[in-house]
């Protein structure tokens, strides 16, 4: 199978194609609606990100350039490109109104908006915290040192955009590695980025009125989509599947080291590297499964991709424990919880124990329940994954935001034998 690109990288290509002088040319480019929706508020924003043939462009705007678009942006269901899109804003003397939708709307911001104030955006709904909001950045933001207060890449990458256009030198500093990707893009588009490991802490220092330039990008196979390919595979008796290209930089790999300390049978063949990332093709077999431990530490590098890992972990003999799972309250649904209850109706014996999840492995699922996704498209294909092997059919209650990242989901896996039906109104 060949999966198409991943998300994180498919926003930063389009943003930083913006700011970046000349054209920027992306191959693989995630089509789905979260990044379809960052294209866009880029065109709004003056840099025009069209597709000719298999390439995506952008005609960025050089540093600074970027102007008042004629109405809101509207960003959909998608956290990354509202919060990497508040960093771009806040660097350019432009007033923009942000909205997404009901998930999205309740998703908090202060996360982002708190240090971006501190460096020079300003709110026009004092004190409002969710979208939609209205935010009016400026051309001389203060640089700022900002340790991050919640293992956030998407934090971290608002504020090292803004810091772009900031005079001096900005930092974020991290306990707890998240996705580097964008301090590995900056790099690529000219940015000076320093990263310096001290006392256990990454320290991200970017300098302010940075040039970039257009460049040529190959976005590799996302991993968090990947995570249901493999799980199939591994659930699903005499299963062999190998999924090509897939995006192995280890700040995304966590779900992959804890599926084989589980003794699940994935090779990672043909390392190589495109664009500045790790990639490789990974081949996944059917395994017996064994319940683990899977420590708070590594929760970082596989945030997205617990429910799929929980809802398999029923497949597994005995218990899987999932600890620091405190972020995943704040995603595009509470999906600790959504997880739980889907796993609950399915006749799943699992517990939340504070930010731990903590699942009865029995190496079988009786399945037949109604899971509620919650807009939430990673719930859904946990959920529809794990009814490959389940004793009766999982059915959920939608399954339309799934277009959201992986609109080929359902394709791929009929390709490689699942069957999925309408269900008859409950
Ligand atoms: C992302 C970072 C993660 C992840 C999201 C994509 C990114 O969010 O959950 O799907 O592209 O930076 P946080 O950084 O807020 O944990």
């Amino acid at each position: 199978m060949r999966l198409p690109g991943d998300k994180s990288i498919s926003h930063r290509a389009l943003i930083f194609g913006a700011l970046a002088t000349g054209t920027t040319r992306i191959r693989g480019l995630l089509e789905a609606e979260d990044v379809v929706n960052t294209a866009r508020a880029v065109s709004a924003l003056g840099a025009a990100a069209e597709k000719h043939g298999d390439v995506w462009e952008v005609k960025g705007r050089g540093p600074g350039g970027l102007r008042q678009p004629a109405g809101p942006l509207d960003f959909g269901n998608s956290g990354t490109g509202t919060r990497l899109m508040m960093g771009v804003v806040a660097g350019h003397p432009i007033t923009v109104e942000m909205t997404g939708d009901a998930s999205l709307s309740r998703r908090p911001m202060r996360r982002v908006l708190g240090p971006l104030m501190q460096m020079g955006l300003q709110v026009l709904e004092p004190g409002k915290e969710t979208l939609p909001l209205t935010l009016r950045g400026c051309s001389d933001l203060i640089p700022i040192i900002y340790p991050l207060p919640v293992p956030s890449a998407q934090v971290k990458s608002a504020v090292l955009l803004a810091g772009l256009h900031a005079a001096g030198e900005t930092t974020v500093i991290e306990h707890e590695a998240t996705r580097d990707h964008t301090e590995r893009m900056l790099r690529y588009f000219g940015a000076d980025v320093r990263i310096v490991d001290k006392d256990g802490a990454r320290y991200i220092t970017v300098k302010g009125d940075a040039e970039l330039s257009g460049r040529d990008i190959v976005v590799p196979g996302d991993p968090s989509s990947a995570a249901f390919l493999a799980a199939a595979a591994l659930i699903v008796p005499g299963s062999d599947i190998t999924i090509e290209g897939v995006l192995v930089n280890p700040t995304r790999t966590g779900l992959y080291t804890t599926l084989q300390e589980m003794g699940g049978d994935i090779a990672f063949l043909n390392e190589r590297e495109e664009g500045g990332e790790p990639i490789a093709d990974v081949r996944v077999r059917a395994s017996e499964l064994k319940g683990v431990r899977v420590p708070a530490e590594r929760a970082p590098s596989m945030i997205d991709e617990y429910p799929v890992l929980a809802a398999i972990s029923a497949f597994a003999k005995g218990t899987t424990q999932m600890d620091g799972l405190a972020e995943l309250k704040v995603k595009e649904s509470d999906r600790l919880q959504a997880t739980a209850t889907g796993l609950e109706v399915n006749g799943v014996s699992v517990r939340i124990d504070g930010d731990s999840l903590i699942v009865d492995g029995k190496q079988r699922m009786r399945g037949g329940g109604s899971v509620a996704t919650h807009l939430d498209h990673r719930i859904a294909m946990a959920f529809l994954t794990a009814g490959l092997a389940s004793d009766k059919p999982i059915v959920v209650d939608d399954t339309s935001m799934i277009a959201t990242s992986f609109p080929e989901f359902q394709g791929m896996m009929e390709t490689l034998g699942a069957r999925f039906e309408e269900a008859p109104e409950q």
